[in-house]
């Protein structure tokens, strides 16, 4: 794109000030948007461009410390602007198409649109049909004058996704559409691809004939942060978290190798493994997947709130902050491995891992051994285990079995690591940057298809069916522990235990 008008509709949530505004200002500095490019803030406040810009520096003082300058900001503020529109309203279509064609009139600019949706999902469409109404959207033959970005959740169910894509397709064709998920922006996640199809050594192994199960933790240390309450009681951690950012990871370590690395043939893999994820177990949800809420507890000395008591948390919620369940793929390679997935909110750690862990010797022969100084305890043979340590430390780790010093045959395991910090001395791009990148340049590999999404939806409709119930209520657990008894006895009943990086 030579030019570029850039709108962000909701322009005024914590998703533009946190991510999307300091991103734009990183890639900016790095000089990765295009000369002449424009960044209008679309939202129902009234603002003025200088009162938008305001509360973007302060943002980008805040979430880019490091890299915030005076000088640069000057440059890049230039760029900013504001459209005061209100989507539900009658005068949303001709107020976009009047403030829009008057800045790309003003700074020259040749209709080349992206439109970023970080607004409420139940505005997805009334912005794609205000852009529509206002003049905006290209006729098809100049589709690639414009992409729309739209962010989670896309539907909040099989039914609602696949209405949502029918009348966006009214609108727009599949190719503008960019589903994002974020966790496919970030480095560790690009990496699963690279580490898996880029060397020899590791991929024979990732099969059933190797691997005992994998598990995958999305684990935060947070609970339901100021402002969010209202859109998280209707969402819950299934779909907030599972249903994309975990079943993503999972697609990416559990397909086969692509055709080619481009785009469709990825998407048309991770699409296969969606489509062939099941159940761990058969019988009723409450067997193979479970919730919890978390309740009051003291961490550190401090207390910490209930979900209940959060605000705008209807006090007799039922919505689950935590979910932990076993799948499997019923493909060749995976048959009869389970998958172990959890995810939530109010953890001990904000940590995303995840951990392979392979079969034991077909026969123990040495005595496993654990110590700590001088003391040694015997303890079970330990298996290897592959962990993606996807964030905060971003690193991979392979725990091994070797020899200790002495006159015993005495196994303990050790690790052997690759840390990015170490290894690089680079700066780790944002997922957000890297993102925001992929769509002015139109590449959309690491978007989600609708047939992906749909896929996810249809694995995860039958827990939200089942979490309907009346009769069903999430278990409790005690902020700051790693979720209810229930999701212990997930992998304990098969002697199986989660892990936690230390
Ligand atoms: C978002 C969820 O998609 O991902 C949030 O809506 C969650 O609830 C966040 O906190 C986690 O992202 P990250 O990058 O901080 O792991």
């Amino acid at each position: 794109m030579n030019d570029l008008t850039l709108m962000i509709f909701g322009a005024s949530g914590d998703l533009t000030a946190r991510k999307l505004i300091p991103a734009l200002y990183q890639l900016h500095c790095n000089g990765f948007l295009p000369q002449k490019a424009a960044i209008v803030g679309v939202a129902r406040r009234e603002k003025t461009d200088d009162s938008f810009r305001a509360e973007m520096q302060a943002a980008v003082r805040e979430f880019r410390k490091n890299d915030y300058t005076d000088e640069l900001w000057q440059a890049f503020a230039r760029r900013l602007r504001y459209a005061q529109v209100d989507i539900e309203s009658d005068s949303a279509a001709p107020a976009l198409r009047d403030r829009i064609q008057s800045i790309e009139s003003e700074e020259g600019l040749s209709g080349n649109r992206i439109v970023y949706l970080a607004t409420a999902p139940e505005l997805f469409l009334p912005s794609v049909e205000a852009l529509d109404k206002a003049g905006l959207v290209h006729p098809m033959e100049q589709a690639e004058k414009l992409r729309v970005v739209i962010e989670k959740p896309f539907g909040h169910d099989l039914e609602s996704a696949q209405q949502l894509s029918q009348s966006l397709g009214r609108i727009l064709r599949e190719k503008q559409i960019y589903r994002i998920d974020h966790y496919l922006g970030k480095e560790t996640v690009q990496n699963l691809l690279l580490f898996r199809f880029g060397n020899s050594i590791f991929e024979p192994m990732f099969n059933r004939n190797h691997v005992d199960h994998v598990q995958i933790t999305v684990a935060e240390s947070q609970g339901i942060e100021g402002g969010r309450g209202g859109y998280y009681d209707k969402s819950g951690a299934l779909r907030d978290v599972l249903q994309n950012h975990v079943l993503q990871l999972l697609s990416l370590v559990a397909m086969e190798p692509p055709a080619s690395f481009s785009g469709e043939y990825i998407r048309n893999e991770k699409l296969k493994v969606l489509q062939s994820l099941v159940p761990g177990r058969s019988g009723p949800v409450s067997g193979w997947a479970v919730a919890g809420q978390y309740a009051a507890a003291a961490i550190k000395g401090q207390r910490v709130k209930a979900y209940l008591d959060e605000d705008r948390i209807p006090t007799d919620s039922r919505r689950e902050t935590f979910v932990a369940l076993e799948a499997r793929i019923d493909n060749w390679r995976w048959a009869g491995v389970p998958f172990y997935l959890r995810t939530g909110k109010r953890l001990p750690q904000r940590v995303t891992e995840i951990a392979i862990q392979f079969k034991l010797p077909p026969l123990n022969l040495f005595s496993t051994v654990e110590c700590e100084g001088t003391m040694c305890d015997l303890v079970e043979a330990r298996p290897n285990t592959l962990v993606f340590h996807i964030q905060p430390r971003e690193s991979i780790t392979l725990s091994f079995s070797a020899k200790r010093p002495g006159m015993q045959y005495q196994v303990q395991p050790v690790d052997m690591e690759f840390d990015y910090q170490q290894s690089f001395d680079v700066a780790m791009p944002e997922a957000y940057e890297r993102l925001l990148l992929d769509v002015i340049r139109g590449d959309s590999t690491l978007f989600t298809r609708s047939d992906e999404l749909e896929a996810a939806w249809k694995f995860c409709d039958p827990i939200l069916e089942a979490w309907e119930n009346p009769d069903h209520h999430p278990e409790l657990y005690a902020g700051g522990t790693w979720g209810p008894k229930a999701a212990q006895e997930l992998l304990s009943r098969s002697g199986r235990h989660w892990y936690v990086s230390e």
